[in-house]
C-alpha cells in the first residue's frame, strides 16, 4: 500500500467549530465606515439609481441615518456634500454654513459618539467638476492647497472627528496638518486618500455626488492604475507629512497595492470599496446571477486579507445584518 501523505488539510475543515478556530482573517463591524451623501432641503431621501440602497439625504434624514449606524454599532461615517450652487473655486466647500458643515453639526449634536469623517475635495463644489483650481485648462496644485486647507479648517470647526483629503494634490497632508495644528485642532487625525487611482469604478459616485469633470479627466492628479511603486512613494510622503491613516482606493482591483502598503509601512490602512464595485455586485444580484450576501462578504474578506484594517463600504449596514444572522 502506498504511503498516504501524513498531513490531511481537510481535518481542519471538517466542521464549523474547527473552521472557526483556524480562521485567519476576521471581518467585523469594527472595520466598517459607511459613506453618506448630503443635499440641501428637508425630509428628502433620493435613491441613487446606480447605487441601490444608497441615498442623497437632506440633513434631517441624514441624522436619522446616522442614528441607525450608531444603533448597528458601525463606528464611523464619511460625508460627501452636494452644494446648492457651484463656482470656479468651489466656495461652498469652505462656507461656514455649507452643506457638509451643517450635516456635521447636526450629527454631532444628535449622535455624538458616531465618528464623523469628512471628505475634503473640491470636485463636488466646482462648476468644472475638477478637484482643484483651473487655469488654462490645467489643475493648479499650490493654489488648490489654500482652498483644501480652508475646507479642512471649516470641517474641523463644524465638529468633524477626522479629515479625509481625497484630491490628490501634492503636499496637501502637510499643509492641512500644519493648519489644523495652528488652529488648535492638533487632536484631529488625517485619513488621507494616499494612493488614489484614476479609476472608472467611480462612475456611480459621480452620479451620486454630481461631481463628474466637465472636461478632460483626472489623470493629471489621480494615479495611473499600472503603478504600485508610485503608490508606495505617495504613502511615504503622506507619512512624512504627518498622516494618521493611509488609504488605498479603489480596493478590489488594487488588492496588491493594499498588501504592499500594509507590508511596507507600520500604519493603519483603509481601503475604499468604491461605488462601481458596489454597483457591480448589486446589478448582478438583482439579475439573480450571484448571491449578494455571499459575494459581498467574500469580497470584503479579501480586502481584509490583503491587509486593510478598515473598509469604507456602501455594504456596511448590510454587513452588520449578515454577520448577525
Ligand atoms: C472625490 C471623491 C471621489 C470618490 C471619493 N471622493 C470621486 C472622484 O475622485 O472622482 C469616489 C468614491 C466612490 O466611487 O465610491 N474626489
Amino acid at each position: 500500500m502506498s504511503v498516504f501523505p501524513i498531513y490531511r488539510p481537510r481535518r481542519l475543515r471538517a466542521n464549523l467549530n474547527i473552521r472557526r478556530l483556524v480562521q485567519e482573517t476576521q471581518l467585523s463591524v469594527d472595520d466598517l465606515i459607511y459613506p453618506m451623501f448630503v443635499v440641501h432641503g428637508e425630509n428628502t431621501a433620493i435613491e441613487i439609481s446606480s447605487m441601490p440602497g444608497c441615498y442623497q439625504y437632506s440633513v434631517d434624514k441624514l441624522v436619522d441615518a446616522a442614528m441607525e449606524l450608531a444603533s448597528l454599532g458601525i463606528p464611523a461615517t464619511i460625508l460627501f456634500g452636494i452644494p446648492e450652487s457651484k463656482d470656479s473655486h468651489g466656495s461652498e466647500a469652505y462656507a461656514e454654513d455649507g452643506i457638509v458643515q451643517q450635516a456635521v453639526r447636526a450629527i454631532k449634536e444628535a449622535v455624538p459618539d458616531l465618528l464623523v469623517i469628512t471628505d475634503v475635495c473640491l470636485c463636488e463644489y466646482t462648476d468644472h467638476g475638477h478637484c482643484g483650481v483651473i487655469e488654462n485648462g490645467e489643475v493648479l496644485n499650490d493654489p488648490t492647497l489654500d482652498l483644501l486647507v480652508k475646507e479642512s479648517i471649516s470641517h474641523a470647526h463644524a465638529g468633524a472627528d477626522l479629515i479625509a483629503p481625497s484630491d490628490m494634490m501634492d503636499g496637501r497632508v502637510g499643509a492641512i496638518r500644519y493648519a489644523l495644528d495652528e488652529e488648535g485642532y492638533d487632536h484631529i487625525p488625517i485619513m488621507a486618500y494616499s494612493a488614489k487611482y484614476a479609476s472608472a469604478f467611480y462612475g456611480p459616485f459621480r452620479e451620486a455626488a454630481e461631481s463628474a469633470p466637465q472636461f478632460g479627466d483626472r489623470r493629471s492628479y489621480q494615479m495611473d492604475p499600472a503603478n504600485v511603486e508610485e503608490a508606495l512613494r505617495e504613502v511615504a510622503l503622506d507619512i512624512e507629512e504627518g498622516v494618521d491613516i493611509v488609504m488605498v482606493k479603489p480596493a478590489l482591483a488594487y488588492l496588491d497595492v493594499i498588501h504592499q502598503v500594509k507590508s511596507e509601512f507600520q500604519m493603519p490602512v483603509a481601503a475604499y470599496n468604491v461605488s462601481g464595485e458596489y454597483a457591480m455586485v448589486k446589478a448582478a444580484a438583482q439579475n439573480g446571477w450571484i448571491d449578494e450576501k455571499r459575494v459581498a462578504l467574500e469580497l470584503l474578506m479579501s480586502i481584509k486579507r490583503a491587509g486593510a484594517d478598515m473598509i469604507l463600504t456602501y455594504f456596511a449596514k448590510s454587513v452588520v445584518e449578515w454577520l448577525d444572522h
